[in-house]
């Protein structure tokens, strides 16, 4: 579908729905969609858009942001859209029906969405039965899949490290990557787990998991990425870098939804519901921490840039920021089912234009 067509005709049906319902709608018709696209269509690649990072090979640099398909239920549908490569969850180890609805909220003349949806999600064994499902079937594997874990809310935080392990002992065996999740809003006392105490444990008891599923599998361990949240401190999010660097992580992804509402158009009374805001009021703010995270990190880290990416010129914005990969969540809402095509044959004609010749160049190249 044309990015026109689903402006014009699809979007305006779609907001006329309560916004989860419309979610529901969509990923329904592609998990039924999915065997099909799956076989059919491939992720745009080429030498220029392909990414070598994480100790893997992307088609293109441009992924499908975690909350979108927590269940796993369309996996195949996302190289087929156009994607890179598609993080599923936020999983936790118990299943958890998250916070009462109504729980996300359009905010049109933003072109952002705020959610306190809270980790409603089945739970990490029921995901990794949907994924053998997809295996079973031939349909995994066109694209790098990353698993983004959070903690079950019912999980106190001392126990929060071996909460994260038993998901990733559930999910090992089909993550390319494996995403820790310490920067959602809606879970009480989460984002203090970004700190380098908390995060620590977290990460030694991942760790352990990772290696002896490796060395029993005769596989490398996965690689493990940290999210943090848009509204840490600098010196917080320098921390956190400094902790990924010596815990030996492979990447960041920089950021998550923020709980601030400076500079909104939309009335107050939107503005001011409780929840994470996601789209074009967190682009800047964003890109700014990728900028930070990718100095910091001096190339021994990979950034993953998330947060207001509509287009290509917001995806170069990232990438020349220091981003290796970026991700899209709420720009995939307001653009459609043609939005990571639409987004890679941007990059690709401005690069064209620009004489650059690899996405690892925009930024200046020389990361892994
Ligand atoms: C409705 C909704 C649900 C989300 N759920 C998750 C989640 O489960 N785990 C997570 O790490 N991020 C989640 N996010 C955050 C996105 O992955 C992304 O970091 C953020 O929305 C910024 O990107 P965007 O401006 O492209 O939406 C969610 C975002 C939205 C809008």
């Amino acid at each position: 579908m044309s990015p026109g067509l689903y402006t014009s005709l699809v979007r305006p049906l779609l907001f006329r729905l309560d916004p989860e319902r419309a979610h529901e709608l969509a990923i329904g018709g592609l998990a039924a969609a999915s065997p099909v696209l799956g076989r059919l269509r491939r992720p745009p690649t080429s030498p220029a858009l392909a990414v070598d990072a994480l100790g893997l090979r992307f088609p293109n640099p441009v992924g499908l942001a975690a909350g979108l398909d927590k269940r796993a239920a369309a996996v195949p549908a996302w190289p087929a859209l156009g994607f890179g490569f598609a993080e599923i969850g936020t999983v936790t180890a118990e299943p958890q029906p998250g916070n009462p609805r109504p729980r996300i909220h359009r905010l049109p003349a933003d072109r952002a969405l705020i959610n306190r949806l809270g980790f409603n999600n089945e739970g990490a064994e029921a995901t990794a039965r949907r994924l053998a499902r997809w295996r079973r079937r031939g349909l995994l594997g066109r694209a790098p899949l990353g698993v983004n874990l959070g903690k079950s809310k019912v999980t106190p935080p001392e126990a929060a490290p071996a909460d994260y392990a038993r998901s990733l002992e559930a999910l090992w065996g089909f993550a390319d990557y494996v995403t820790v999740n310490v920067s959602s809003p809606n879970t009480p006392g989460l984002r203090d787990l970004q700190a380098a105490g908390p995060l620590g444990e977290i990460l030694a008891a991942l760790d352990a998991v990772n290696r002896r599923l490796a060395r029993a599998h005769g596989r490398p361990p996965r690689s493990v990425l940290v999210k943090l949240a848009p509204d840490l401190e600098p010196g917080q999010a320098d921390a956190a870098v400094d902790l990924a660097l010596e815990r030996g992580l492979a990447g960041v992804i920089v950021t998550n939804t923020t709980l601030r509402r400076e500079g909104l158009a939309s009335p107050p009374t939107l503005a001011a519901l409780e929840g994470g805001l996601s789209g074009a009021p967190l682009r800047e703010r964003s890109t700014a921490m990728v900028r930070r995270v990718a100095a910091r990190a001096g190339g021994a880290l990979a950034v993953v840039g998330v947060g207001g990416v509509f287009d290509a010129d917001d995806a170069w914005e990232k990438l020349a920021a220091g981003a290796a990969l970026v991700q899209v969540y709420t720009g995939f809402v307001y653009g459609g089912p043609g939005t990571a095509r639409a987004i890679c044959a941007g990059l690709e004609a401005r690069m064209a234009r620009e004489g650059v010749a690899r996405v690892a160049e925009i930024g200046g190249g020389g990361r892994r």
